[in-house]
């Protein structure tokens, strides 16, 4: 038998895995969100919290669930662009030609909104976000609860997004149902899309990039946001998505991880050295935890070993620097909320 912790932790992940108990989760699921409570739900790029989000008292327990400054507005997740459509003002042409290359999948679309979702998931201004996820799990809870789901990623506000259920436990602990639908395969939050300006903008770099985007437009923006523009897509404040450790970026080839380690008062055991394999690293930087080297399969394995430093309770992360390149903004945005 499982200690009593344990069984703590476990008790709130209901498995998908299998397709009988994957029914019967998912029917839970969405009796609790007619309910007006919240559900941890795999997506494809994280685990989000879910709510109804026309109910407000249900949104509520999102913002009071993550600990989130109610200023900053969340995302809706619908199944399609014709329900997308029913919470904006209009559907233009643009919205149109982004959802046929990116729905479903790890793209937001922010639009002016007609007043039907409630006004805690849009914090009171005039624009909503809106999803549509690849994720099956989440699929199916979205069309069998009929209502649009308010969901920011599942972790105390300011923590490391998850992209396991176990994260979510971590983070939120036993209080909340999470249904496990395995590792979030993108692995970071999705592009947040600014179709209100012209040309469109991105808000939240993410693996769909701005060039991807102009590709269907035309043009697009990237994100590289004014002071003022942080408030407006508030995902964007900095130390974001922070682990516990201090986490400080290297370039192998110049700095040298034990002058790190003696500069930050760390032993070597206190510490952690992250990085992709790459030829020319002197043998005592080279990483103690290797990443893929492609960007799509960086960014999948990247939050779970920050929770996996979370979890060891190092006091030092040092990660060797990514590549650069267009494919790799997200992956540097995220690492720059995270860094000191
Ligand atoms: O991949 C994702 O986007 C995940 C999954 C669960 O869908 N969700 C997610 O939600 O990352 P959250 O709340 O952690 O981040 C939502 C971002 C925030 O930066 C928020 O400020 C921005 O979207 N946002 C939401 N509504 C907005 C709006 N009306 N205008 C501008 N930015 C908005
Ligand atoms: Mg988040």
């Amino acid at each position: 038998m499982a200690s009593p912790v344990a069984e703590a932790l476990l008790m709130p992940i209901l498995e998908t895995s299998e397709s009988e108990s994957s029914a019967a989760s998912i029917e839970k699921a969405v009796g609790l969100i007619r309910e007006g409570e919240v559900v941890g739900l795999p997506s494809e790029t994280v685990y989000g919290l879910a709510a109804d989000a026309t109910n407000t008292s249900a949104v509520e327990k999102i913002f009071s669930t993550k600990g989130r400054p109610s200023h900053n507005p969340l995302i809706i997740h619908v199944s399609d662009a014709s329900m997308a459509a029913e919470y904006v003002k209009e559907w233009p042409t643009e919205a149109q030609l982004v959802a046929d290359a990116f729905w479903p999948g790890p793209l937001t679309m922010v639009l002016p909104h007609n007043g039907r979702v409630s006004e805690r998931v849009t914090a009171g201004g005039d624009t909503v976000a809106v999803r549509v996820p690849a994720h099956p799990v989440f699929r199916k809870v979205i069309e069998q609860s009929g209502c649009p789901l308010a969901a920011p990623s599942a972790n105390r506000s300011n923590h490391i997004s998850p992209t396991l259920a176990s994260h979510v436990v971590a983070s939120l602990g036993d209080q909340v149902t999470v249904l496990d639908g395995g590792a979030s395969p993108v692995g970071i939050e999705s592009t947040v899309l600014d179709l209100t300006c012209k040309p469109a903008k991105v808000l939240r770099p993410g693996m769909i990039s701005a060039a991807a985007i102009a590709g269907v437009l035309g043009d697009c923006q990237s994100g590289n946001q004014s002071q003022s523009e942080v408030l407006k897509s508030p995902g964007q404040l900095s130390r974001h998505y922070a682990p516990k450790a201090p986490l400080v970026l290297f370039d192998p080839e110049t700095e040298k991880v034990t002058e790190l380690m003696a500069h930050y008062g760390v032993n070597a055991g206190e510490a952690v050295v992250l990085g992709h394999l790459m030829s020319g690293v002197p043998e005592e930087n080279l990483p103690q935890r290797v990443l893929p080297g492609t960007p799509e399969r960086f960014a999948q394995s990247l939050y779970a070993e920050l929770h996996a430093c979370d979890q060891s309770e190092c006091r030092l992360i040092l990660m060797q620097k990514p590549p650069t390149g267009p494919e790799w903004e997200a992956i540097h945005d995220r690492l720059r909320r995270s860094a000191q």
